[in-house]
């Protein structure tokens, strides 16, 4: 355990909101998990799936030190934001057309992680986790001194919570690289070479700021 514990809320209990569920259990936070239906309906498959992790209804998340949110982007818009005010969220969601249908609003020049941050309210949102296949993830997960560490890239405009996020990224066997503003988020969506490949921090850094220009440039 590389960070304090912390408790952790997960909303969405599908691939990604389960991995990094049972992930967080492993490295000792506690952790909840909730959909939009209520914690009965997911109690089952929490026991059996994130054992050590408890179901409970979406209204108890809140108090959590920070709350992931792994929810099909196309869905976005029935999430219930009054849990996630005031809080630190993780915003794991892609955008892919083929699976989420057109949105307009993420066919434009910003991260689709801006959207969602204005969407939710007052939420300080980070964006991470959104660029490893949830089968690796658990996999994928080494110990801080070993060299072929796999590296996460992290956007948010709020330094707190992004230096929250970094210890629990950390905590999950990852370094965490700081992209910069969440803006940059783009530089790790669907399409990009850290989207689709597996890096270390030193590698992470330098496409970066190869991406960052080509986005920005493009914007
Ligand atoms: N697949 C990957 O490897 C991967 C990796 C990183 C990020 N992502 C991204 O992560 C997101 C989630 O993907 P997934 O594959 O985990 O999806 P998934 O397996 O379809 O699971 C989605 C979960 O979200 C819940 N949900 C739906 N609407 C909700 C709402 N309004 N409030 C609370 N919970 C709600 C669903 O509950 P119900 O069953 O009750 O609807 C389900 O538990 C996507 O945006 C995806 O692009 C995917």
């Amino acid at each position: 355990m590389t960070s304090q514990p912390l408790t952790i809320g997960v909303l969405g209990a599908g691939r990604v909101g389960t991995a990094v569920a049972r992930q967080a259990v492993r490295a000792g936070h506690a952790v909840k998990i909730a959909t939009g239906r209520p914690a009965e309906d997911i109690r089952l498959l929490t026991e059996v799936i994130v054992p050590g992790a408890t179901a409970v209804d979406r209204q108890d998340l809140r108090g959590a030190d920070l709350i992931i949110v792994a929810v099909p982007l196309h869905k976005y818009r029935s999430i219930d934001t009054a849990v996630l005010q005031g809080h630190v969220v993780i915003d794991t969601m892609n955008y892919w057309a083929p699976v989420d249908g057109l949105m307009e609003e993420f066919d434009g020049a910003r991260s689709t992680s801006e959207v969602i941050e204005e969407f939710m309210g007052q939420v300080r949102l980070v964006k991470t986790l959104n660029h490893i296949g949830y089968g690796d993830l658990e996999v994928d997960s080494h110990a801080a001194d070993d060299p072929n560490r796999r590296a996460l890239a992290i956007a948010s405009d709020h330094e707190d919570a992004k230096a929250l996020v970094a210890g629990f990224v950390d905590s999950l066997g990852y370094d965490a690289v700081d992209a910069g503003p969440l803006a940059a988020g783009r530089s790790f969506e669907n399409g990009t070479e850290i989207f689709n490949g597996r890096h270390t921090a030193v590698q992470m850094r330098a496409l970066l700021a190869a991406e960052c220009q080509r986005v920005f440039a493009d914007a």
